[in-house]
């Protein structure tokens, strides 16, 4: 993704003449990009060789997924419906984990019978739940517990989920009373210990205090895990300004962490893996002069992307086309939906924008077409995969007909 002769260009594709052909807005992603974050993410990691379980709630598009799991990806998912889309695209039963605070009989059930690689169980009622459905089908399941680690993410408070305040996971005193019960349980065979203490992390040191935790914990039950699943939450540049996470770092403790305790190593990654490989491309329906600011009225909205409305997340704005010019007015790129919060970003100096233009919104892949909604009655965008200078839809756009 970069300009060509002023001209945004994904993998070889002029963004003009991808609207011009599927009309905007559009939710395009870059198979090279989503190939290097793997690499990279690998790279990082090799000396531990961990599973890389992507975090479906971050995008759950199954062309994708598919891509994913080529490229040698399990999933992390948290509801039947992540876990039978998985499924789908191809991702092996043992290559996939369950999470979620609220997994239903019916959900624990077909986990059990796909034979997933693990259920992370967040309660004792879970556990009951899981050991009378392996009782009634005679057989053992397994499951790991999540601990609470009380560890502070340093992060917005609406993505943390590692705290005491927190509903996720379990606190170590229960933790340590499930362990003890578990390893007795004729239909059960705890596996893992896992973890999850927010998303968007840029910081290495919360992730050095989990680990810590987890090192004083599993010494106290006196058990082999034979995995830790330490989660997902590493964070990305949104801003473009090298504030980046040091996985190199994060991988070294964890590299002391195993020499101590042997297990093996699962991660959940979801933005890190698909946040920057895809872009929202929309056009500009109407500009229209404010009492202080330039309202610049996309045609795309806050029911195609929720983050900044929801967390206030900014995600950065460039135009398709450059013409190095720079307004004195202060733009406001909101969308046409009836709620103030449908706004993405306030700029200055951004450069005379004119209506029927094309702007490009950054860095969407994660939670962008996964957290969309049909809100205001608004069709769901066209997605489509770039691969080779080729262009896949990779999903259509949602037709008002059915909506109606
Ligand atoms: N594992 C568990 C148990 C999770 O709850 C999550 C994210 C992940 C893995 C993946 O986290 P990641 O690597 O993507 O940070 N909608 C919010 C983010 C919510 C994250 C929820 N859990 C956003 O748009 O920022």
């Amino acid at each position: 993704m970069k300009y060509k002769l002023k001209n945004f260009f994904i993998d070889g594709l002029k963004a003009q003449n991808l609207a011009k052909r599927y009309n905007t807005p559009i939710y395009c992603y870059s198979f090279k990009k989503l190939k290097e974050n793997i690499d990279e993410f690998k790279r990082n990691f090799s000396y531990f060789k961990p599973l890389i379980c992507f975090s479906v709630k971050a995008n759950s598009n199954k062309i994708l997924l598919k891509e994913m799991r080529r490229l040698g990806l399990g999933a992390d998912v948290v509801s039947i419906g992540e876990l039978m889309k998985a499924l789908k695209s191809g991702i092996r039963p043992n290559k996939i984990v369950f999470s979620g605070v609220g997994k239903t009989m019916h959900e624990l059930n077909y986990a059990i019978t796909k034979k997933i690689l693990l259920i992370n169980t967040e309660s004792k009622s879970e556990i009951f739940s899981i050991e009378k459905i392996a009782k009634s089908k005679k057989i053992k399941v397994d499951i790991g517990i999540r601990l609470n680690p009380n560890t502070d993410a340093n992060t917005l408070s609406q993505i943390s989920t590692g705290k005491k305040e927190n509903k996720f996971g379990i606190s170590e005193k229960m933790f340590l009373n499930l362990v003890n019960y578990v390893k007795k349980s004729k239909y059960l065979n705890l596996k893992c210990l896992s973890v999850h203490i927010g998303s968007q992390i840029l910081n290495v040191k919360p992730y050095e205090k989990m680990l810590k935790v987890l090192d004083k914990i599993i010494k106290k039950t006196h058990y082999h895990f034979e995995y830790v699943d330490l989660g997902g939450g590493m964070g990305i540049n949104y801003e473009n300004n090298n504030k980046n996470l040091d996985l190199r770092k994060y991988s070294s403790s964890i590299k002391r962490f195993i020499k101590k305790h042997n297990s093996k190593i699962i991660f959940e990654p979801g933005r890190s893996i698909i946040g920057n490989t895809g872009v929202l491309i929309s056009r500009i329906i109407y500009i229209k002069d404010g009492y202080k600011k330039n309202f610049i009225i996309l045609d795309a909205a806050m029911n195609d992307l929720i983050r900044p409305a929801l967390y206030n997340s900014k995600h950065r704005i460039i135009p398709a086309k450059k013409n190095n010019t720079k307004s004195k007015k202060t733009y406001e790129f909101v969308g046409p939906i009836c709620e103030s919060t449908d706004k993405f970003l306030t700029v200055k100096k951004f450069q005379k924008l004119n209506e029927k233009d094309l702007i490009i919104i950054c860095d969407v892949g994660a939670y962008g077409m996964s957290l969309s909604s049909n809100y205001n009655l608004r069709p769901k965008a066209i997605e489509l995969l770039i691969k080779n200078s080729k262009v896949q839809i990779i999903n259509k756009r949602q037709n008002l007909k059915d909506l109606i």
